[in-house]
């Protein structure tokens, strides 16, 4: 299951003898796209930045064009650029014929401007929040949560990334410039019908939510950035499916470094081979590639390879020999251009400094259980649907607060899983991990994160403050991100005050 120790560390033979030679059918054809660029938006000036919900058409399959929904764009939204210490300032217009909720996924702002359900905007309205931006730098996103409907919504395109700069990360030497070695990398996975439509239903999902058949990075199928530097590369990679967990490696198994998690910079840079990630997650990476070859980025289904019981590197070799596993075949492939200036500055030995609070700082400590239960049918036609989604017992009720919190003060929240992993996740904060999995937390998690991985029968804990407030009017919410989970009711709100 995600996350063991084992899996985030190990390191195998490479696996490129597997992947060479590899074709998979239905796209063997295929000229790799080259990796869109979300448009930069700087909102650090203040200026209001217009962003307009809207459908759209975009041709991911050659010759067949997708209704999509975007933001500003025909799929998912330009990258809002902002700093700590400024004010980001957005105008939503939803132009859809259905409300929309748009959530800053990481953003430590109050209650009233996190987007949360309850800020659903009307069809033909406007919504202005203006966000003071308080916290780390760090890679964030934003997306649709509407009640009941966050997952179609987001499928459909209604997502886009923002990056916080701020002092600490201008002084230390990594590689900044945005679409030529610091790239968003947005993973998604998708299925298409026979006419090139997005195949997706809330009902028909099955217990682990609604899983794509093929890979979507950026919007494009197995891109290619045509150009690299041939030095350092940041990647800011998005989990932003429904509800797949990734596990991402590089084709010729070389080595890169994690330097950052949800809320901002790891302490030091972590060496790593395969990174698992669950969807909501943000990892940023760095990959070194001033030895002039090009590398790939291979994407994997970690639900397939956990079908392989001997782990993770079986699993690797058992999909990339099973000729019918589309999933062995996304990959975001980097060609290096030797004419561009490469960043060749040494990784920074400490990135941030990141301060724990001592136990006796912890003023409260709560816990939560997620839980998924047959519905009352217990018959042998009970689908899926019928699942119960619970956390304490209460599925997400618009008109309950579950938790009230207390500004400023410290709390542990212990979290755990009855049955399935789900991806916990709590609005309005960071938080640090302090056990995972019931053990030691890795390195590359003890960052700052706002979404923590539970597997089935299985807890972690945390340690976590709310700096800013929400209201019973305009709550926080903590739920599961595999988003068919928090559709179906695995979600609670509360306040802070
Ligand atoms: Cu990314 Cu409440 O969500
Ligand atoms: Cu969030
Ligand atoms: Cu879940």
């Amino acid at each position: 299951m995600p996350f063991s120790l084992s899996r985030r560390h190990f390191i195998a033979g490479s696996v490129s003898a597997f992947s060479v030679g590899f074709t998979c059918p239905a796209w063997s054809n295929m000229q790799p796209t080259r990796l869109p660029i979300p448009e930069l938006v700087d909102g650090t000036n203040g200026d209001p930045v217009d962003l307009q919900i809207r459908t759209g058409k975009r041709a991911f399959l050659p010759g067949l064009e997708t209704s999509t929904l975007g933001i500003s764009q025909d799929y998912l939204g330009p990258t809002l650029r902002t700093r700590r210490n400024s004010e980001l300032n957005l105008s939503y217009t939803n132009s859809l014929s259905e409300g929309v909720a748009i959530h800053g996924h990481g953003l430590h702002v109050p209650g009233i401007v996190d987007g949360g359900p309850q800020l659903e905007i009307a069809p033909g309205d406007q919504w202005q929040p203006r966000l003071s931006i308080l916290q780390p730098a760090a890679t964030c996103w934003y997306h649709s949560h509407t009640h009941g409907k966050s997952g179609e919504q987001v499928y459909r395109g209604l997502a886009g990334m923002i990056i916080i700069d701020d002092e600490e990360s201008d002084a230390i030497d990594l590689p900044s410039r945005y679409g030529v070695d610091d790239l968003p990398v947005i993973i998604q996975d998708r299925t298409f019908d026979a006419q090139g439509q997005f195949v997706y239903s809330l009902n028909e999902a099955g217990e682990d939510g609604w899983f794509g058949e093929t890979v979507l990075i950026n919007g494009a199928i197995a891109p290619l950035v045509a150009a690299v530097p041939a030095g350092k590369v940041r990647l800011r990679v998005l989990n932003g499916a429904n509800a797949r967990f990734y596990v991402l490696a590089f084709a010729d198994n070389r080595t890169f470094f994690k330097i950052g998690s949800d809320g901002g910079l790891l302490a030091e840079p972590v060496p790593m081979t395969t990174m698992e990630m669950s969807p909501g997650e943000r990892c940023e990476v760095v990959v070194d590639l001033s030895d002039g070859a090009s590398a790939e980025l291979l994407v994997f289904f970690e639900d397939e390879i956990d079908a392989e019981e001997e782990g993770l590197i079986s699993g690797l070799q058992n999909i990339f020999s099973e000729t019918n596993a589309p999933s062995t075949n996304w990959s975001l492939k980097l060609n290096v251009d030797q004419a561009l200036v490469a960043h060749k500055a040494p990784l920074p030995d400490v990135l941030a400094s990141i301060v724990r609070p001592e136990e006796a700082e912890i003023a409260n400590v709560r816990d939560f259980v997620l839980d998924m239960e047959d519905g009352g049918d217990h018959g042998a036609h009970a689908g899926h649907a019928a699942m119960d989604m619970t956390i304490n017992g209460a599925a997400m009720d618009m008109s309950v607060i579950n938790e009230r919190v207390k500004r400023g003060v410290w709390e542990r929240w212990r979290v755990r899983s009855n049955q399935g992993a789900h991806p916990f996740h709590v609005h309005g904060c960071s938080f640090l991990i302090e056990q995972m999995e019931g053990s030691v937390t890795p390195p590359d998690q003890q960052g700052w994160k706002d979404t923590v991985v539970l597997d089935d029968d299985d807890w972690s804990e945390f340690v976590v403050r709310f700096d800013h407030s929400a209201t019973e009017q305009h709550p926080y919410m903590y739920h599961c991100h595999i988003l068919e989970h928090e559709d179906r009711g695995m979600m609670g709100q509360f306040t802070v005050t």
